[in-house]
């Protein structure tokens, strides 16, 4: 699966029922991540974090689902796991599907096995693939980490606030680049105005901007962007380190 490739529209079965993936996302964004195994302590670790983060996918309108080669059965019994892990209150649902893909078809199909990592019985493990699928059912971002390293779902979410704000802005993140709400912007103007020292438009400098990339020419980048842009001299005299303030985002 490469970047911008349309995602396979399986059939699966999963916790939620039957599922089409094409169907399930409909206008949404999705995120597929798979885990070597159910009832492991990695996987409870990273399933509990995504149970909890799992309303700011949702204001994000994006759609979790996890995989596993482990049956519809054994992904019930461990969702109640997770559920007690997470200290969620008794008898409260695990927010989002598990596929079951206990015939390994869909790991097979969409290469998400580790060949150096292998099970008891000496078959290769699921990798923890993370595949982000944008609304027109494209691949955005493809993350792979092996078994023995857990993800980070707060980045997971970091990166998904780039991917929308670059897919409706002509604008890159940088390093490190976390979205900034209208709040946060609203009393960042407020300090910057209270402080004289400030007044030369730091507001465009880097920590508070995203930037500009290379393919726009310093015309049209003007024109682009009202807001202004701010050029970094740089000792080899080119003009490539371009910072403008991040436009609006949805998420407010
Ligand atoms: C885990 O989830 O803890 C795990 C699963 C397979 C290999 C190593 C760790």
């Amino acid at each position: 699966m490469l970047l911008g490739d349309v995602f396979p529209n399986f059939e699966a079965d999963s916790t939620f029922g039957k599922m089409k993936l094409h169907d399930f996302l409909g206008d949404s964004w999705g995120v597929l991540f798979s885990h070597p195994r159910d009832f492991t302590p990695v996987c409870t670790t990273e399933l509990g974090r995504a149970a909890q983060l799992s309303p700011e996918f949702i204001k994000r309108n994006v759609k979790l689902m996890a995989l596993s080669v482990d049956s519809l059965e054994e992904h019930h019994g461990w969702s109640k796991d997770i559920m007690a892990y997470n200290n969620a209150e008794p008898g409260s649902q695990f927010p989002f599907p598990i596929i079951a893909d206990d015939r390994r078809e869909l790991v097979e199909r969409l290469g998400m096995l580790d060949p150096e990592e292998k099970d008891r019985s000496g078959m290769p493990l699921t990798a923890r693939c993370v595949f982000v699928i944008g609304p027109d059912k494209k691949l955005k971002l493809s993350i792979l980490y092996p078994a023995t390293t857990g993800r980070n779902f707060d980045e997971i979410l970091r990166v998904i606030d780039s991917l929308q704000l670059t897919a409706h802005n002509r604008v890159a993140t940088p390093v490190d680049w976390r979205v900034r709400t209208s709040v946060w912007r609203l009393m960042r103007a407020v300090l910057i105005l209270l402080s004289v020292c400030n007044v030369c438009g730091s507001a465009l400098k880097p920590g508070n901007s995203v930037m500009v990339p290379p393919s726009i020419p310093e015309t049209e980048a003007a024109a682009l962007f009202p807001a202004g842009v701010y050029t970094k001299d740089l000792p080899s005299g080119k003009k490539y380190l371009r910072y403008t303030p991040q436009p609006n985002t949805q998420q407010q």
